[in-house]
């Protein structure tokens, strides 16, 4: 597997979804393409930006002068950063906001921002007179390789995360790279247990390129971090076309996520536990699970956790800050996340690197003994 050679030159990954396909664009600077490809599309249009004011105090401006190079009027709605701004009332001053700035249907939401600022204003925008058109500019790792694609938009509830919102598929993407050249190393790595998430759920071969050139990608070199990025896209683009609403292979994508989840939860959804580090944790745990069920030989696990730990990330329970949560408190954790079926749960499990599946019926006697014992033997 070769990395292309003209860095500079974007990619194009399609998300093949009939009248609601769209293209995502990675390559490095394809900002300033943002107005061009707006008023190719809808002429005339107006656009809203919404933005973190962490990301607007470093990208805003670029993205501004893209609009206008084009002739396209914008107006700005800022949000705080982090995870708090997903909750009602920030969801309700940005969609009143929309509404001051006379966004119509024939106009367009730009989401600036990570995970956080796209699952808002794609949730905005999906009720907004009933639905607009909305762009996706991600500009976290976590959200270029997942959070930007596949149309899940959401904000959390009183009860649990993401527990409103809508399918609301975006009309474009555009993950320019060189915004990625700001984010802290901390949130990178974050975002790159997403990106070996990919590998072992389904490629191999990737896992095998990541661990040769994951220096690369951190450091931005040679088309490296474009390649994975590609990588990552086409996976998800091709798994929601399939599987659009998750009633199937989609699910194979939280590979990591429900043991990842309980983690956390218990750890408040604070910056002692990011959504990568503990995806990433979750997986050795999943890798760790199915050889334990004798699904996966295992001689596996210890490749996956070289890779993630190398990346910073945390693979064992000793790598987590405490206080750790007792084996009660994840089996409620991990029983709120997912269906449980006449005491069965639902996982993603692994046959191997790159062979991961959806396992309907597994024992949750047998979750609650590999938890114990791992908590009684990090
Ligand atoms: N919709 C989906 O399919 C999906 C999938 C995965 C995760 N998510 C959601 O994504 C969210 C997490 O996303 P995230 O990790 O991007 O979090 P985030 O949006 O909070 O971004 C992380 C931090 O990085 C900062 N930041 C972002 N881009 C930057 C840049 N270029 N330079 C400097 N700082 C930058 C932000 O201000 C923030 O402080 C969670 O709410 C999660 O539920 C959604």
């Amino acid at each position: 597997m070769t990395v292309p050679s003209r860095a500079s030159e974007p990619t194009t990954v399609r998300v093949a979804l009939g009248e609601r396909a769209y293209d995502i664009i990675i390559g490095r600077g394809v900002i300033a393409s943002l107005g061009a490809r707006i008023a190719a599309r809808a002429p005339g249009a107006k656009a809203a930006i919404v933005v973190d004011e962490t990301v607007a105090s470093m990208h805003l401006p670029a993205v501004q002068a893209a609009l206008a190079a084009d002739g396209i009027a914008s107006s700005v709605i800022t949000v705080p950063p982090g995870e708090r701004s997903k909750r009602f009332a920030e969801f309700e001053r940005v969609c009143e906001a929309l509404v001051e700035a006379r966004i119509e249907r024939d106009d367009i939401v730009v989401a600036l921002g990570g995970g956080v600022v796209g699952d808002l204003t794609g949730f905005a925008a999906s009720v907004v007179r009933r639905g607009v058109d909305f762009v996706q500019v991600p500009t976290s790792l976590l959200a270029q390789v997942d959070s930007s694609v596949g149309g899940k938009t959401a904000i959390n509830s009183r009860h649990g995360k993401n527990l409103l919102g809508a399918f609301h598929q975006p009309v474009l993407v555009l993950a320019d790279t060189a915004l990625l050249d700001s984010l802290p190393p901390r949130e990178f790595s974050s975002g790159y247990a997403e990106v070996v998430k990919y590998a072992l759920a389904e490629d191999a071969a990737f896992f095998e390129w990541l661990e040769a050139n994951m220096h690369a990608v951190v450091a931005g070199e040679g088309g490296a971090r474009e390649y994975a990025i590609s990588m990552c896209c086409r996976m998800k683009a091709d798994i929601v076309a399939r599987d659009e609403r998750e009633t199937g292979d989609r699910a194979l994508l939280n590979l990591g996520h429900t043991f990842g989840h309980a983690f956390e939860a218990a750890a408040g959804f604070s910056k002692k536990l990011l959504h990568g580090e503990a995806v990433a944790f979750g997986c050795v745990l999943a890798f760790e699970f199915s050889r334990a069920l004798g699904i996966s030989a295992g001689n596996e696990v210890g490749r996956v956790a070289r890779h993630l730990a190398a990346a910073g990330l945390p693979t064992r329970i000793g790598d987590l800050a405490g206080p750790l949560p007792d084996v009660d408190t994840l089996m409620d954790l991990i029983a709120q996340d997912k269906k449980v079926r006449r005491g069965a749960l639902t996982f993603i499990l692994v046959r191997g690197i790159g062979d991961a599946f959806v396992a309907h019926d597994v024992d949750r006697a047998a979750v609650r003994a590999f938890l114990a014992a791992k908590l009684e033997n990090p």
